[in-house]
C-alpha cells in the first residue's frame, strides 16, 4: 500500500505523530498540508491526515487544505487528532467534512500530547510529558497496523458534554481565530535572526524594522512564540512567566524544512 500522510504541526507533536505512523506503515510519504503534491497524492492508495485539535475543532488550515485538494472516493483514508486532552468532536467534524467532499474517513484516532497553548500555560513538568510520549507512541503502534489492513471504526470522540459545551465554543472562536494576533507582541531582546518569519505556515509575520509584525490571518499554531530562540515574543500580560514548548524529537530545520520521505519497507 502507497501512503501519503499530510500533516500541519505548529510544534512538532503531529509531527511526530505522523512520521511513527509512516515508519510503521512504511511506503510513505510525508508532506506539509501547505505542499499539495498533486501528483503524490494521486499516485497513493492511502492518505492519512495528522494535526492538533484547535479550540476543540479542525483548524483552519486543515478545512482549508480539504478545500484545495481533490478528494477521492476510491481512496482509503485515515485521520489522527493530536491534542491536550480535549479532542471533543473534532474527528467527527472531519468525516462529516470529508462526507461532503464524496471521501469515507474510516480511521480517526485521537492522540493526547503535551499541550503547547502557552496563553494559558507552560507544558508542565518532565515525567507527566514523558508519560504522555510514551502513551502516545504506544497507541500510534496499536492502531496503525488497522491501517494497513485498511479498516473501519467509528471516529474516536471526547465525552457528550465535551462535544456539546466546546463544540459551541469553537463555532463562536472560529471567525476570531485570524485576528487573535493581535496579542502577539516583541520584547527588547529579540535580535532580529527572523526564524519567527519563517516557521509561520501561512505567512503571517513580515518583518519590518528587523522586529515580526503579524499580519491578522493568522492560524494559532503558536509555532512563532514557541519556537523564537530568545523567547522575544509574548502573547497578552503572563507569557513571559511560561515555559516553551516543542517536542524534544522534532527540530526546527524540521518544521523550516518542507517534505521528508520515510525508508520503503
Ligand atoms: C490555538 C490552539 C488551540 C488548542 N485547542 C485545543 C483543544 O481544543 N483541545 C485540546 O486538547 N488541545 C488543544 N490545543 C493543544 C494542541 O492541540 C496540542 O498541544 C497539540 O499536540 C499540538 O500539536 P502540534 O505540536 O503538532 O502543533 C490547542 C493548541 C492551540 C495552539
Ligand atoms: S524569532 Fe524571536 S528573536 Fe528571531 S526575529 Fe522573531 S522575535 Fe526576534
Ligand atoms: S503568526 Fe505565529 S501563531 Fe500565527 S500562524 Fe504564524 S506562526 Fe502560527
Amino acid at each position: 500500500m502507497k501512503t501519503i500522510i499530510y500533516y500541519y504541526t505548529g510544534t512538532g507533536n503531529s509531527l511526530w505523530t505522523a512520521r511513527l505512523v509512516a515508519s510503521n506503515l512504511g511506503n510513505t510519504t510525508l508532506h506539509p498540508m501547505s505542499l499539495i503534491h498533486k501528483d503524490a497524492l494521486n499516485q497513493a492508495d492511502a492518505i492519512g491526515l495528522v494535526f492538533p485539535v484547535h479550540m476543540w475543532g479542525v483548524p483552519h488550515h486543515v478545512l482549508n487544505f480539504l478545500d484545495a485538494i481533490d478528494m477521492d472516493s476510491s481512496k482509503y483514508y485515515f485521520a489522527f487528532a493530536v491534542n491536550g486532552g480535549q479532542v471533543s468532536r473534532t474527528l467527527i467534524q472531519l468525516q462529516k467534512r470529508m462526507a461532503n467532499s464524496g471521501a469515507r474517513l474510516s480511521l480517526g484516532y485521537d492522540i493526547v500530547m503535551p499541550s503547547n497553548y502557552i496563553p494559558w500555560g507552560g507544558p508542565g513538568p518532565a515525567d507527566k510529558l514523558e508519560k504522555l510520549y510514551l502513551a502516545a507512541r504506544d497507541k500510534i503502534n496499536k492502531v496503525t497496523p488497522r491501517i494497513a489492513l485498511q479498516q473501519s471504526a467509528s471516529m474516536e470522540k471526547g465525552p457528550l458534554w465535551q462535544r456539546i459545551l466546546f463544540t459551541a465554543c469553537y463555532a463562536m472562536t472560529y471567525r476570531l481565530i485570524p485576528k487573535m494576533d493581535k496579542d502577539f507582541w516583541v520584547d527588547d531582546t529579540c535580535n532580529s535572526c527572523t526564524i519567527c518569519e519563517k516557521v509561520c505556515p501561512v505567512e503571517n509575520i513580515v518583518m519590518k524594522s528587523g522586529k515580526p509584525e503579524w499580519l491578522h490571518k493568522c492560524e494559532q499554531c503558536l509555532a512563532c512564540i514557541q519556537w523564537c530562540p530568545k523567547e522575544s515574543i509574548q502573547f497578552g500580560k503572563k507569557t513571559p512567566a511560561y515555559e516553551r514548548y516543542h517536542h524534544p524529537e522534532v527540530t526546527l530545520k524540521d518544521i523550516v524544512g518542507t517534505t521528508q520521505t520515510q525508508e520503503d519497507k
